[in-house]
This record gives structure tokens, C-alpha cells and sequence, in this order.
């Protein structure tokens, strides 16, 4: 099939099934307007997260990678009162637009912002109640760190999310470049280290190949 027909079948998903109310939207016109990268998960994918923590039962939810909030927000929608998301970014300046866009789309009492590197902000986080939901979206270099801590302020039951597992086919490639090697070696950890048990989705959407992986903390 042609990448046009993906296209309309992706757009045809979208405008069936995913209501987006202007704040969403907002978000992601948000990017354009600061400068940012576009590359926030899809609205389809932004659904499914948000229908993943409420089949878990999610109270507390991790994200790593803020960038704009759109993620953020889908997961915020998912909590019950009382539910609480960390979200980590690194940029400040995607912080500080981060920080509007939850408050335009009234979740900003339920969200914390945590500014900083994940490998510096994830061990504050410890000792916390375990969260239910962790989402890994950042620095694919990183990702064996960030399932380890996923790991560790989890509990078995955690649903844990991996984006940008494909990055239009190069995860079969061993020599292309440090974010592809995080990217398997993090595949490559789902599946030896005990504590997950995970598979994973291609993804063809307006943000092009891509997938995600979903594990559970066993
Ligand atoms: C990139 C990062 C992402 O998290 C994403 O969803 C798409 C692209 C990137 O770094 O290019
Ligand atoms: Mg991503």
C-alpha cells in the first residue's frame, strides 16, 4: 500500500475515534509556534496511552519526555481525582510551554512538571508510592537507564511504554548511530531482564514507521 492510503486510513482512525478538544490541539500548534519539534505522539497513540491507564487502574503515572504536554495531557484525562502525573524535561524552555498548555487544558493542579535531566530527576523520585503507568518518550540513548528506573519506582502490575521503537525500520539496523543502539538495547532488556514482560506495536501514522513497546512489571 502507498503511503497516501496509509495516510487516509490514519486520518479516517483519527477523526472516527479521537474527539480533540482545543487545548489539545493547542498543544501541538504550541510546537510550531516556540519552535519546538514536532514530534508528539500521534492523536491515535495519544488515546491509547490514555486508554491504557485507565485499563490499568492508574493513580500515578511517570512520563519522561514532556516536550509540549500533549502526551501529558491524554494521561492527565485518564486519572481519577486524586491522580497524579510526573512528567521529566530536560529543555526548560519546553518546560515553561509544557506548563501553559496543562493549565489551558485544566490538568495543571494533577501534573508536575519535574525540570531536569531523567537521570538526574528519577532518583528523587524514589521512595514515593509506587507509580502504575510509566511512559519513556525521551533521549533514545537512554533508555535502558529509563526502564531501570521504570522498574524501580514501579510495582508488579506497572504498565510501562516505550515510543519510537521502529524509527521507520531502523531498529533492524546495528550500525546506525547511537539512537537506534538505545533503542534495541532497550528491546533487548524488556526481554532479558526478569523483571518485564513485553511486546511491541508497529505504528503507522501522521508521525510516519514508528511503534511502541508495552510491557508489564511482572
Ligand atoms: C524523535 C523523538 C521522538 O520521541 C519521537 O516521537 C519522534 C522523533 C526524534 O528524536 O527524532
Ligand atoms: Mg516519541
Amino acid at each position: 500500500p502507498t503511503s497516501d492510503r496509509w495516510s487516509a486510513v490514519d486520518a479516517y482512525l483519527t477523526s472516527t475515534l479521537v474527539t480533540h478538544d482545543d487545548a489539545l490541539t493547542a498543544s501541538i500548534d504550541s510546537l510550531t509556534e516556540e519552535g519546538m519539534p514536532e514530534i508528539e505522539v500521534s492523536p491515535l497513540t495519544g488515546k491509547l496511552l490514555h486508554l491504557l491507564a485507565r485499563l490499568a487502574g492508574a493513580h500515578r503515572v511517570l512520563e519522561i519526555g514532556t516536550l509540549g504536554a500533549y502526551s501529558t495531557i491524554w494521561l492527565a484525562r485518564a486519572l481519577p481525582d486524586g491522580g497524579r502525573v510526573v512528567t521529566i524535561e530536560a529543555e526548560p524552555h519546553n518546560a515553561a510551554v509544557a506548563r501553559r498548555n496543562l493549565e489551558r487544558a485544566g490538568v495543571a493542579d494533577r501534573v508536575e512538571v519535574r525540570e531536569g535531566r531523567g537521570e538526574d530527576v528519577l532518583p528523587t523520585l524514589s521512595g514515593t508510592e509506587p507509580f502504575d503507568f510509566v511512559f519513556i518518550d525521551a533521549d533514545k540513548e537512554s533508555n535502558t537507564l529509563y526502564l531501570d528506573w521504570a522498574a524501580r519506582l514501579g510495582r508488579p502490575g506497572t504498565v510501562v511504554v516505550v515510543d519510537n521503537i521502529v524509527r521507520s525500520g531502523h531498529v533492524v539496523e546495528t550500525d546506525a548511530g547511537a539512537q537506534i543502539d538505545g533503542v534495541r538495547a532497550g528491546l533487548e532488556m524488556l526481554q532479558g531482564d526478569p523483571r518485564f514482560d513485553a511486546t511491541a506495536l508497529q505504528t503507522l501514522d501522521r508521525k510516519g514507521w514508528d511503534g511502541i513497546a508495552i510491557a508489564l512489571l511482572v
